[in-house]
């Protein structure tokens, strides 16, 4: 068990209030509260279909038919387009991953940079001084981040070749490019084997100690109760409780909505 890292986190970075979100009549998201502390790495389970994605696609502004506050570091996000909300220091990954397999593995995390900072584009168009100066300074940042990630080996090689796994720690890496306040990651361990969401884990507290706030969505129980601070366990497009892994492991009604009462939510 990984102790608490956060003790001395000052505040809330993100604070979600009452967020609501239908489909057709359906509440996919019905009065949603949320807190993720500066500095953490917070968890959000719950069952399928109980509005986590949702929920991403609402703070992060990808979907905007909402209602709600969504405020980060004091500063309301509600209404926002995603690339403003990204500007303002929150990136997320999404459940299918989003590579250019003919791409090689460097360029890939250089083009999440040039996707996010459309300035470089003209710039890179016209092939400018400045151009090149801020290429330098992307490839570099590239390189160091395929290193954080373990992929600097393959920094040459297709996309394409590269294993599911690495597919994710790919993407993660583009989206550190920004040096975002807040990352948002839609299940980062899904279909990734044993050993690999292990490394990823390792690579997210690496993360997590240069400064950089974790939200994750999570069906792997045990790695999120190893990796989290906090822990918000959603039922039905609300939050059930919040808490630290341990105070959430043996709530009665966690394990009632989450797993009918028939398991323990156990690492
Ligand atoms: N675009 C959409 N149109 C209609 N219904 C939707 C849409 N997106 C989500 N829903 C519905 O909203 C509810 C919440 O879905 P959501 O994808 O947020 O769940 P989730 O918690 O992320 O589930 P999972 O763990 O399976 O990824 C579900 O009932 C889903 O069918
Ligand atoms: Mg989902």
């Amino acid at each position: 068990m990984i102790g608490l890292s956060n003790s001395t986190v000052a505040g809330n970075l993100l604070e979600v209030r009452n967020l609501r979100r239908s489909f057709a009549g359906v509440h996919a998201v019905d009065g949603l509260d949320l807190d993720v502390a500066q500095g953490s790495i917070t968890g959000l389970i719950g069952p399928n279909g109980c509005g986590k994605t949702t929920s991403v696609n609402c703070i992060s502004g990808f979907d905007r038919a909402f209602t709600g506050q969504v405020d980060m570091a004091g500063v309301p996000l509600a209404g926002s387009a995603p690339d403003v909300i990204a500007r303002g220091g929150l990136m997320r990954t999404f459940q299918a991953i989003r590579v250019f397999d003919s791409f090689t593995v460097l360029e890939n995390v250089k083009l999440a940079m040039q996707s996010f900072d459309q300035a470089t584009v003209v710039q890179m168009l016209a092939r400018t001084p400045a151009f090149r100066r801020i290429e330098e300074g992307t490839e570099a940042m590239a390189r160091e981040l395929l290193e954080l990630v373990g992929l600097k080996a393959k920094a040459n090689d297709p996309a394409g070749e590269l294993s599911y796994g690495q597919k994710k720690l790919l993407s993660l890496a583009g989206i550190l490019m920004s040096k975002p306040r807040l990352v948002i990651l839609d299940e980062p361990v899904a279909g990734v084997n044993p050993t690999r969401a292990m490394e990823i884990a390792g690579i997210i507290r690496s993360v997590q100690a240069r400064g950089t706030t974790f939200l994750i969505i999570e069906h792997n129980i045990p790695f999120v109760m190893r990796l989290c601070d906090s822990v918000v366990v959603m039922d039905r497009g609300k939050r059930l409780v919040q808490g630290t892994p341990d105070s959430i492991r043996n709530d009665p009604a966690v394990l009632e909505a989450y797993l009918g009462g028939t398991a323990n939510v156990d690492s």
